[in-house]
């Protein structure tokens, strides 16, 4: 039978909806939510999530603030941005699009900005609370999973979960947030010697790899739960995930497509962790 499809395009929509709702709250206040939003250089895919990112902002009603730094700019151009931007009242989140150019050090970057602004999640405080199961801001790509999971009913505790990719903005924290809901996790990458077993063993298939369809429909367990965090551009120019949907939807129990899956549900995340810092910063709690 084929697979119930993950609308994460619609679940991104009702996240922005109920956002609306805290953003008047902040609104009543006298506060606007900002984000700040740095992007070096010319990739033209952060490009693009750039561009979104921004224009969900606007249609929110969260002030965006654009810095567009060239290609040249050093670590320590880059480093004096974030902390004027540390230090200022109207930005309430910062984003670091990733990745940077060569020569830069992200890690640093991520390491500057401050604790309470850090909506993408990735600085070692924010890194931190989640593996002390403390409150913080969530990586926004992980976020994301598992409210799709939670959307279509699918709890792992019990289950047997696979994260295949073990990077910071989505493989480890990820793992970290299945674990947390009581699944038994099983991180993969490129040494792990047999990867198409590790796959059909999953309840729960995560990836996010970066290598167009390199999850073929065998690799997939009958009636599992797939979650492709890839966005990969294919031959025709078309957006494809990191797994052969067309086929991998013969076998799985649910699938989200790509685009229209991880993606969306992202920048909603973002948009969540963004109120939540402008909210936590008035002494406001989330509503959900
Ligand atoms: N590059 C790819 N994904 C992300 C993300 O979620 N945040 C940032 N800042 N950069 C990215």
């Amino acid at each position: 039978m084929a697979a119930t499809i993950i609308d994460g395009k619609k679940l991104a929509a009702e996240i922005r909806e109920k956002l609306k709702a805290e953003i008047q709250e902040l609104s009543d206040r006298g506060i606007t939510p900002g984000l700040a939003v740095v992007l070096v250089g010319e990739n033209p895919a952060s490009k693009k999530y750039v561009a979104s990112k921004e224009k969900t902002c606007q249609q929110l009603g969260i002030q965006s603030f654009g810095h567009k730094l060239p290609e040249t700019t050093s670590q320590a151009e880059l480093l004096k941005l974030i902390d004027e931007l540390n230090a200022d009242e109207k930005v309430h989140g910062i984003l670091v699009q990733l990745p940077l150019p060569k020569g830069l050090d992200a890690k640093e970057v991520m390491h500057r900005i401050a604790p309470e602004k850090d909506v993408d999640g990735f600085g070692p405080h924010s890194l931190g609370a989640l593996m002390l199961d403390e409150p913080g801001f969530i990586p926004c790509t992980p976020h994301g999973a598992m409210k799709m999971l939670e959307a279509y009913g699918i709890d792992p505790a019990g289950k047997k979960a696979v994260v295949v990719g073990r990077s910071i903005i989505v493989g480890k924290p990820l793992a970290m947030l299945l674990l947390r809901k009581n699944a038994t996790v099983t991180m993969c990458h490129s040494k792990t010697p047999d990867l198409k077993a590790e796959c059909l063993s999953a309840d729960i298939l995560c990836v996010a790899v970066g290598r167009a369809k390199m999850i073929s429909g065998d690799m997939v367990k009958e009636g599992a739960a797939v979650i492709d965090i890839g966005i990969n551009v294919g031959p025709d120019g078309k957006l494809v995930g990191d797994v052969d949907f067309q086929a991998a939807k013969e076998r799985a129990g649910f699938i989200t497509p790509v685009p229209g899956g991880a993606g969306p549900m992202t920048i909603a995340m973002l948009m969540y962790n963004t109120v939540l810092a402008a909210k936590t910063r008035a002494g406001l709690k989330m509503s959900f």
